[in-house]
């Protein structure tokens, strides 16, 4: 413990948040999460003027459970064309893959000490991705919310766009911070990095059941629309999505019971960058007859253009691997001094240059 305390500092605003590069990314990812770094990528948030955003391939993430190699290099290069392909732009973000910055393994120890094991039993992805067969997931699929404590506050990250799936996990992210503060007398060393999650998108659901989120890992393609997809398979997948017999209503809360035709009207209010309220002013009364061959169209022309430079960068790896290796160098540079500052507080002494 350090005898006095360090002075409170101000933190820049950053941006930081990872997607884990295990199959394709699907609408749920985008919409959630990868359209709103776009969006950051061009404009402050009230008033808010950041310095860095990061964005990061969490490859480390995917090994909590076990990954077939090459399979793994391959989906690394995707994710990062992906990101590309949905427009974030190298000069712009720091785009890298988490295994290239050793700063990200090295603070998830250390906050392994942190954390409690009363706080990581409460994660309830844990249990979820766990199943009933817990006594056999890997230590690394338990710590995985610690490694995501870590990436965010390897760069002192304020701000962290996310789905609402990972709030959970983001909130374990505060208290590591807060804890580590407190236990080594230094006020604000880490900040306590703040969740944006954007309420049309922050849950899209399975195309077949409402109730589930929509997944990667979901058997059933059907389930969800991939980025990857031609417009045909977008347009199947939308007309084949469950619904019920109802027309549409005229008001939000005429959705509460129908998990599967709420899902729909918000995938259209967040496509159309409008809400559900809008959606349900131009559609209501109309049966999903009418419904699906609209959102069929609007999903088209809002993601074939995605489509098209996914496939067109996929034939490209050298300039993949060149974005990766330049943003691992910046986002080294920034991690690098703070993970010197963190082993200096704690006593760590570190003689190597
Ligand atoms: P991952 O790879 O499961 O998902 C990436 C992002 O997509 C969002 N998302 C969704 N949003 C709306 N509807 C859905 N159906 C849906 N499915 C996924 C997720 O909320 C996420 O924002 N643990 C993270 C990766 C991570 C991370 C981080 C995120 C690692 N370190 C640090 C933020 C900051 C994950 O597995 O996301």
């Amino acid at each position: 413990m350090n005898e006095t305390a360090a002075p409170a500092r101000r933190h820049p605003p950053r941006v930081f948040s990872g997607v884990q590069p295990t199959g394709n990314l699907h609408l749920g990812n985008y919409l959630g999460a990868v359209r709103e770094f776009v969006r950051l990528q061009d404009k402050n948030l009230d008033g808010v003027e950041f310095e860095h955003r990061f964005y990061c391939v969490v490859d480390l993430h995917a090994y909590t459970v076990l990954q077939d190699p090459e399979a793994l290099r391959t989906g690394i290069r995707e994710l990062t064309a992906a990101f590309l392909a949905c427009g974030l732009d190298a000069k712009k973000s720091i785009i890298f893959n988490q295994s290239q910055v050793a700063e990200h393994a090295e603070l998830a120890w250390i906050f392994n000490c942190v954390a409690r094991i009363g706080w990581v039993n409460r994660m309830t992805q844990f249990k979820e991705k766990a199943g009933k067969n817990r006594e056999n997931a890997s230590v690394g699929l338990y710590a995985y919310p610690v490694l995501q404590a870590a990436d965010i506050l390897a760069y002192r990250a304020t701000h962290v766009p996310i789905g609402e799936d990972q709030k959970q996990h983001l909130e374990l992210s505060r208290d590591i911070a807060q804890k580590f503060n407190h236990d080594f007398g230094a006020e604000d060393f880490f900040p306590q990095p703040e969740p944006l999650i954007r309420s049309e998108a922050a849950r899209v659901m399975s195309l077949r059941d409402g109730s589930k989120k929509m997944s990667k890992s979901e058997p059933s393609d059907m389930s969800r629309i991939n980025l990857k997809d031609d417009a045909d398979t977008i347009a199947q997948k939308i007309r084949k999505a469950k619904t019920d017999p109802e027309p549409l209503p005229d008001a939000a809360d005429g959705l509460e019971e129908r998990p599967e035709a709420r899902n729909l009207v918000a995938i259209y209010a967040a496509l159309s960058d409008g809400t559900v309220d809008d959606v349900l002013t131009q559609y209501a009364g109309k049966p999903f007859s009418e419904f699906k061959p609209a959102l069929a169209e609007l999903a088209i022309e809002k993601l074939a253009p995605i489509a098209s430079e996914l496939r067109r960068l996929a034939d490209d790896p050298n300039y993949i691997d060149q974005v990766l290796a330049d943003g691992a160098e910046r986002a080294a540079a920034i991690a690098g001094p703070v993970l010197r500052d963190t082993y200096d507080l704690m006593g760590l002494l570190r003689t190597r240059s």
